[in-house]
């Protein structure tokens, strides 16, 4: 078996008591077959030279790499998440187009470029992952590097008109083209990469799968990422869930409980989420008093302006709310703004009558499949997710609402509020079955088999 390398911005911290979706996907891979994993370690540095750190974690190698200050500016806050964040999740509105950002991007794609070349060997997969690193297989190419190179996004592919927008988009696209698989999470994904190459590149589908778009062929496909669910649903027999669980039980007595979990980010539609509950303590009083939302809002991206705005926003709102409905002895909306353990919300996602799961825009949004991995299979909570979530694509027997509308949003709540058991029963049986048949293994083997089916680049006739 190849060894695999995996490529991303952040490397998971294996001390890291809250690790997130992407890295929990990518340890698993790596712990069973044995790697390398490759990124920013997290330090900056002035002048001096970045400096790569190797250590040994269990089975897997784990190299990190430094970067410039001014590079981290104009590449991780620049580039990554003024521009190709807000764009590719639809806010045009929030996206800065600074030259220089895209400048830094390029030079520490580069920079990882050349880090990693000496680290490989012949026979290597190489899997790159994510918005940052789009560039890392053309540069990586032009240093000689013939090995397969595969990449995930994480994230949504935009349409055409939202993509063109991006000065460089062109070039972008075209660095795309360098790597032998590139892998989106959804359909619609697709779709809007196939628009892209067949009205905006004059690109053509060779066949199945395969995209030749200026003398460069890619192949593309979709592979909605899973968790293993297994393990979430495991977590909930952990002390620190029990615990958690029991915490609800005497707060909230007889009380019904919502749950929202999210980083604090704009795409996640939290003053909407907001709205929503506003409207259904309106049209549907019995609620009042009876149902409480939880909100985890984890910090994120807190020196950027569009996250200091979406923070700002959200708290006045849950204020308002507190203020406008709120008892001596009851709150519409608890928020919390801090990092849970993952046997903490595990244990939070146990207790809850109802999973909100609303994004504006998501790639996919392993929150959901986590809420369904962490139910009781007798008595199971409801699951209320935005069809503009990736993942509505897997889970249709969810309520599946429009974010932007609050009124049928707040329809749907009181719909999973009052659902009967044996519906509740039925629905969570089915989403069941796919979360643990399409899970994070069968993600990482059908990515890594088209991969492995790939022609290296070199092999590959004009
Ligand atoms: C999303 C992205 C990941 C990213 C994570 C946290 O899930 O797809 O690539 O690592 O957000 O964002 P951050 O900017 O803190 O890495």
């Amino acid at each position: 078996m190849s060894r695999l390398v995996v490529v991303s911005n952040r490397v998971a911290d294996p001390q890291d008591a809250a690790p997130g979706g992407l890295a929990i996907a990518l340890e698993e891979a790596l712990q069973r077959q044995g790697g390398l994993w490759f990124g920013w370690g997290g330090k900056l540095c002035d002048q001096s030279e970045p400096q790569l750190s190797i250590s040994q974690w269990d089975a897997v190698t784990v190299a990190t790499t430094e970067l410039h200050k001014r590079d981290h500016d104009s590449y991780y806050s620049g580039f990554c998440n003024n521009v190709l964040w807000p764009v590719f999740h639809n806010r045009l509105d929030l996206a800065a187009f600074d030259p220089v950002f895209y400048d830094g991007y390029q030079r520490v794609n580069r920079q990882f470029a050349q880090q990693l070349l000496p680290l490989l060997q012949d026979d290597d997969v190489i899997w790159v992952h994510d918005y940052h690193m789009i560039a890392l297989a053309a540069e990586l190419r032009a240093l000689g590097c013939q090995q397969r190179i595969g990449f995930f996004l994480h994230i949504p592919f935009p349409p055409l008109v939202t993509l063109s927008a991006v000065p460089q988009h062109k070039a972008l696209m075209q660095a795309l083209m360098a790597f032998d698989l590139v892998g989106l999470q959804s359909r619609q994904d697709l779709q809007h990469f196939e628009s892209y190459v067949l009205a905006q590149a004059d690109g053509r589908i060779s066949h199945r799968h395969h995209y030749r778009v200026h003398g460069e062929q890619t192949r593309c496909e979709v592979f909605p990422i899973g968790i293993d669910a297994h393990a979430f649903a495991a977590l909930t027999h952990t002390p620190q869930a029990q615990q958690v669980q029991s915490t609800m039980t005497q707060a909230y007595r007889q009380r019904r409980l919502v749950v929202g979990i999210d980083r604090l980010d704009y795409s996640k539609g939290l003053p909407e989420r907001i709205h929503a509950f506003r409207d259904l303590l309106e049209r549907h009083p019995e609620h009042r008093r009876s149902a409480t939302l939880v909100q985890i809002g984890s910090p994120t991206r807190e020196h950027l302006q569009a996250y200091a705005d979406i923070r700002s926003e959200f708290e006045s709102l849950c204020g308002a709310i507190n203020g406008d409905f709120g008892e001596l002895d009851w709150m519409p909306v608890r928020y919390i703004h801090q990092v849970l353990t993952r046997a903490q919300l595990a244990g939070l996602c146990h207790s809850a009558a109802v999973g909100l799961v609303t994004p504006l825009r998501d790639g996919m949004n392993l929150v959901a499949k986590e809420f369904i991995a962490a139910q009781n299979p007798d008595d199971p909570g409801v699951l209320v997710l935005s069809r503009f979530a990736g993942a509505a694509e897997q889970l249709q027997e969810a309520l599946l609402v429009n974010p932007y509308d609050a009124h049928s949003t707040a329809d749907s709540i009181d719909q999973a509020l009052q659902m009967p058991l044996a519906e509740r029963i039925e629905r969570h049986q089915k989403l069941l079955a796919r979360i643990q048949t399409e899970d994070v293994h069968w993600w990482c083997q059908r990515f890594l088999q088209a991969l492995g089916q790939c022609q290296p680049a070199v092999q590959r006739k004009p």
